[in-house]
């Protein structure tokens, strides 16, 4: 007899890291410079997630993060053997492109960094821990974007589609799961993270994102297609960064407001997931002069070919208002700010701790899709220091997640199929938003700072030893 609030037999515990947050090593065994490569910390680090790249080559005076990160590349097997010991059943990890396709339009694809992965899935293998891979997170190889216009061009289409293939093909009997594009929303907010653009003086930056999140939506379909021709028995997901928007007030133009901002996100998943663009979509494009190009086949394959589950990154819900005196009081978050909600707190960098709304972005994500939901990034961003013991006792980590994972399992007792639950950087790792590697994550501490200082050694935080129980007991520990 099944307990009401137990979480499935199965579920798929672990974390989730991404390659150009991790690994380092980035012109290492032939790979080639992605768009994260040219992102350094500090302040001038924003402006380019926006779109205005200065230079296609690094630039003197600036310390670029992920090039040595925390050298996942040459470290996994320690840190895969520190995930089994807290008993990891997954582990999400991205496939840098570059690594594979050092250019991206490349006629054949590198054997080393192809070698590197079959390294990375053999051991988690050995672990028992099952690969979660995503294809594209926020890194595109530089020279797409400088030669092609990177995602405006429909070419890249097709160079996308043949990666995906060589690594369907490379790993079919090793990776069962997949996931197409992280948080393929994040384009209307950094453009340049999510999809390598660079804007040019007076470009329609709004029809350009529009025409890029198509040719991502297409070539995310085709990945669908090729997984399921070349993998028996595959999952292939979306990834929405999500989080709900509460209106500020009861008024209707604030809960206009609000179904409106969650729409923009929805718009990607409702492609994907539904087959088609929404019928409000279409009011917006023309509302607001966007022509988003289009060929023949394209209607049918974005029917065709659907994600099997809806993954996505919970941090924080957002509240909207059209009143302009209550917009004044902001907070920061994953993709873009919104209002202070006045019943909740927020982390040290600003993003809105709300649990509650974990439960009700599962619900609203279930009751849309009517498919598989799989969490794929929830955690909170921290600055964790040593205690006189050079312990990390991270207990405001724990408190985080265990609120999380409660409601979590409301979600389950509400009905909500969920899969899955891979919180973010289970071990330190670079922030994508800030560059730095103060703002931690991890179970494990990395010691590493903002600078580029430190061994590089990992340790053990007090969270590392809960994490373990939760899974051990399959959530009814927490
Ligand atoms: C998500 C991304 O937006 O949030 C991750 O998919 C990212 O790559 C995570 O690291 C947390 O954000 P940050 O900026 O705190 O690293």
């Amino acid at each position: 007899t099944k307990k009401i609030n137990a979480f499935p037999e199965g579920f798929l515990w672990g974390g989730a890291i991404a390659a150009n947050q991790s690994e380092g090593a980035y012109l290492t065994d032939g790979k080639g410079l992605t768009t994260v490569d040219l992102l350094p910390t500090g302040e001038n680090r924003f402006p380019i997630m926006l779109g205005s790249l200065p230079s296609f080559s690094p630039m003197e005076g600036e310390y670029y993060p992920s090039h040595e990160a925390i050298d996942f590349y040459h470290r996994f097997k320690e840190d895969i053997a520190l995930f089994a010991e807290m008993g990891f059943k997954t582990l999400r990890v991205s496939i840098s492109w570059a690594r594979i396709f050092p250019n991206g339009d490349d006629n054949k694809p590198n054997e080393a960094g192809l070698q590197f992965y079959d390294d990375l899935f053999n051991e988690l293998k050995k672990n028992d821990i099952e690969p979660l891979v995503t294809l594209a997170h926020f890194d595109v190889p530089v020279h797409l974007v400088k030669e092609y216009g990177s995602w405006k061009n429909r070419e890249l289409i097709g160079f996308f589609e043949k990666y995906a293939k060589t690594v369907f093909s490379r790993y079919k009997n090793k990776v069962k799961y997949w996931l197409t594009f992280n948080e393929i929303n994040m384009l209307l907010h950094l453009p340049y993270i999510g999809a390598g653009l660079v804007f040019s003086e007076g470009e329609d930056k709004q029809q350009v994102k529009y025409q890029a999140a198509h040719h991502q939506l297409v070539a995310s379909a085709l990945a669908v297609k090729a997984a399921h021709e070349i993998i028996p028995d595959v999952k292939v997901g979306c990834m929405l960064a999500a989080g709900m928007t509460y209106p500020y007030s009861s008024n209707p133009d604030d809960v206009m407001d609000a179904m409106d901002k969650d729409r923009e996100s929805f718009f990607f998943i409702d492609v994907q997931s539904r087959g088609e663009y929404p019928s409000y979509a279409k009011r917006f494009f023309k509302d607001n002069n966007i022509v988003v190009k289009t060929e023949e086949e394209d209607e049918k394959l974005l029917k065709d070919y659907t994600v099997d589950y809806i993954g996505f990154s919970y941090y924080s819900s957002r509240v909207t208002s059209t009143d302009p005196k209550v917009q004044e009081d902001t907070t920061s978050g994953n993709i873009f700010g919104s209002i202070t909600n006045p019943y909740l707190k927020t982390s040290e960098w600003g993003w809105t701790i709300d649990p509650k709304g974990f439960r009700i972005t599962a619900n609203q994500l279930y009751d849309r899709y009517q498919k598989p939901l799989f969490v794929v990034e929830n955690g909170l961003g921290a600055v964790d220091e040593p205690d006189a013991q050079g312990e990390i006792n991270d207990d405001y980590r724990i408190v985080y997640l265990r609120q999380h994972l409660k409601e979590m399992q409301e979600a389950i007792n509400d009905g909500v199929d969920i899969i899955g639950y891979t919180s973010w950087g289970p071990i330190d790792i670079v922030s994508a938003s800030t560059g730095e590697m103060k703002k931690r994550y991890g179970y494990i501490y990395v010691d590493r700072d903002n600078k580029g200082n430190g061994t590089l050694q990992r340790s053990k935080k007090q969270s590392f030893y809960w994490y373990k129980k939760v899974i051990e007991s399959n959530g009814e520990n927490l």
